[in-house]
């Protein structure tokens, strides 16, 4: 690895068209934040980069649904953005936003420099246009059906099911987002950034001299690289977005994908001022862009080749891009408002930062996707922070209390079992240095952890409340050892789970937490007295679980019912075909269910007639109970049909819901059994 002198960590800016979800943490922010906290405490000098996407056409569509301005839009979730990942602890140098006035100044010098170097071509094309709405339909304005999957409901610059980027004008039936018309083409003109002049270098940049990315960022790269690359447009004909700044381009932004990664720059700026140069153009500062899978080709290949036009900028040193992460086995959606939003966790289950934190890194979506279960988060935080981090801490203070009234013992002579469980720890913390070093948070944090068993187990081999009897010379060395334990989960946990690892410091009062003290064993000196000891984690109850889960219950319904149309009318029918039909009123004398079938209810009709028997697909539906003396309408001329071994006369008619239930139907008044209904 080169020897870089200082690191700029950029991770993705979160679009301000709706608040962070638990998918954001885990794929980018809380691995962003381990590695900067990780690196400030090695001493290194970072730089930590965050803020808010706020152009794009999503955003529009949001606030002219809900009939208030784009700018009240993204000023609404920059807002809870910004207070939410401060109240998770995730340390931005500088958390900024794509609407500033240092943003705008920043994007348009930078698109009139390619501009008035060359770098762009301009083209007139067709584009799909709203006669209606009178606007051209960009990106998230259409939708229709994928060229490659078939996808009904793709984007005009992505199918979300198959990953495909796409035009709008791929889409085949395209409709317009704000009226639901059919668009016409038309023609405009557009700057286009030449992809393909960066290709020959963005190949041996990517393909040769970068080998060592993860492979999931690697391949889709490659793949990438190998389909060709063609112009992309970098202006779109909108009302919401950067002004295009030259001359003639009028009512022209540009395409937000151009300009929200130099905001990357513009918040830096913000940071730092005129020192910015150093950290994006000294070819001694190494740059890493954290990002979720949907990100890589946006950050790997257009914003290189933008950076390689203008010919001053350094180019990333890694991305290291994580997939997807699912909720309860269902894909996470912003639109659909399927998830885990941080600020309402943050809300319904104060003071539990760490815990998700620690959850998300453990099940964090490095190399393949993954999924997040609430019954997942309560056992890690039960049986893993509470019993295993949370329970040695709490036995070490507490017992030093007991025996020493919290002063740290000296001790003396070492046995094996010490310099085994020292040795154990050393490698532990070396493993974890080299994982974390490796992008690898998860197996990080399995080391850290660790360090929390070897503590337990030690205690537990020693069993100093037995010997402090017979020994007490010897429990004065474990009760050392224990607290030097302490100590190092104090530091290993401090880029994971900060909060936690500050109260722990506090408890043996460790001034500053440094990498380079993990694994020593001489962190605190004899005769310190420790705090109380802290209550570091905290049992989830089932109810907490519970009440998630049913939350998310909720949504799903709530979604099955906002999407839900009625079928459409089948093809015409006589009245002679209806007339055939023999519908009646009967009463449920009897109702029952039938034994080995899931499905089916068994039904006494008095139908006037002396009563038949009809069996009905509803014991999903309905309990036994529930419809005996109920009037319900039914089909009487079905010729008779077995079914588990019994026969049914009719069929009971009913309604299908939203979720599929059924609803009986049956006459509004009193009707005597046996009418006919026509
Ligand atoms: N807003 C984009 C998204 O959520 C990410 C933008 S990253 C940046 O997918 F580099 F463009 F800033
Ligand atoms: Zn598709």
């Amino acid at each position: 690895m080169k020897d870089f002198k200082r690191t700029l960590i950029t991770s993705a800016l979160p679009y301000a068209n709706g608040p962070v979800h638990i998918g954001h943490l885990a794929g980018v922010y809380v691995p962003a934040d381990i590695y900067a906290r990780y690196l400030r405490m090695k001493g290194e000098e970072v730089l930590f980069v965050g803020g808010s996407d706020e152009h794009g056409v999503p955003i529009t569509i949001k606030a002219k649904k809900e009939g208030v301005t784009p700018q009240d839009i993204v000023d609404r979730y920059h807002n809870i953005i910004k207070k939410s990942f401060a109240d998770l602890g995730i340390s931005f140098d500088v958390y900024g936003r794509t609407t500033s006035e240092t943003h705008r100044r920043t994007a348009s010098d930078f698109f009139r420099r390619l501009y008035e170097k060359g770098e762009f071509i301009e083209k007139t094309s067709e584009q799909l246009y709203d006669e209606q709405a009178g606007q051209f339909l960009a990106d998230r304005y259409v939708t229709g059906t994928c060229p490659h999957c078939g996808n009904e409901h793709a984007y005009g610059d992505q199918c979300e099911q198959c990953g495909t980027s796409l035009n709008a004008t791929d889409l085949i039936n395209p409709k317009s987002a704000i009226t639901g018309n059919t668009p016409v083409l038309r023609e405009t003109s557009h700057w286009y950034l030449p992809l393909d002049k960066w290709e020959p270098r963005l190949r041996q940049w990517i393909l040769e001299e970068h080998k060592e990315w993860k492979s999931n960022v690697y391949g889709q790269c490659k793949s990438w690289l190998d389909m060709g690359l063609q112009p992309r447009a970098v202006s779109r004909d909108l009302d919401w977005g950067i002004p295009v700044p030259v001359e003639g381009a009028e009512g022209k932004v540009l395409y937000v994908w151009f300009d929200a990664p130099i905001g990357y720059i513009s918040n830096t700026i913000d940071c730092v001022g005129d020192d910015w140069e150093r950290w994006w153009k000294d070819p001694s500062t190494r740059m890493l862009h954290f990002i979720g899978k949907d990100n890589i080709v946006f950050h790997c290949i257009v914003f290189p080749a933008m950076l390689m036009a203008d010919g001053s900028y350094n180019l990333p040193d890694n991305v290291p891009a994580n997939e997807f992460l699912n909720l309860e086995d269902d894909k996470i959606s912003t639109s659909r408002n399927y998830a885990v939003w941080l600020h309402e966790y943050l809300q319904e289950l104060p003071g539990r930062q760490d815990e998700l934190r620690y959850v998300l890194t453990a099940n964090a979506p490095e190399t393949k996707d993954n999924n997040f279960t609430w019954q997942d988060y309560q056992a890690r935080v039960n049986s893993e922070l509470v019993a295993i981090f949370g329970n040695f801490v709490n036995r070490a203070v507490v017992l030093m209390h007991k025996y020493y009234e919290g002063a740290v013992p000296a001790r003396g002579e070492l046995l094996d079992i010490d310099r085994t469980m020292m040795a154990e720890v050393q490698e532990s913390v070396k493993r974890l240095g080299e994982n974390l070093d490796n992008f690898k948070f998860r197996e990080g944090l399995k080391e850290a952890m660790n360090v929390a068993r070897i503590g337990n187990k030690y205690l537990a081999d020693c069993e100093p409340w037995k010997l402090i009897k017979t020994d007490p010379e010897r429990v004065k060395t474990i009760m050392n050892l224990a607290a030097q334990l302490c100590a190092n989960l104090a530091v290993v946990f401090e880029p994971f789970t900060p909060f936690s690892a500050a109260r722990l410091a506090e408890t043996f009062h460790m001034q500053q937490l440094r990498w380079d003290m993990a694994g020593r064993l001489d962190l605190i000196a004899d005769g310190l007295v420790t705090e109380k000891a802290p209550l570091l984690f905290e049992k989830v109850e089932d109810s907490v679980v519970e009440a998630q889960v049913e939350k998310l219950r909720k949504t799903v319904e709530q979604n099955l019912l906002d999407a839900w149309q009625p079928e459409a009318v089948k093809s015409d029918v006589s009245y002679d075909d209806f007339a055939r039909m023999d519908i009646r009123v009967g009463r449920v004398t009897e109702c029952m269910k039938v034994p080995k079938s899931k499905k089916l209810l068994e039904f006494r009709i008095d139908d006037g007639m002396g009563g038949r028997t009809i069996l009905s697909g509803i014991a999903a539906s309905y309990q036994p109970e529930d419809l005996i003396g109920k009037e319900i309408c039914f089909i009487a001329n079905f010729p008779p049909r077995k079914m588990m071994g019994r026969e049914s006369n009719g069929m009971i008619l009913s309604a299908v819901n939203p979720d599929g239930s059924l609803t009986v139907i049956g006459p509004q008044g009193e009707v005597k059994p046996g009418s006919t209904v026509g």
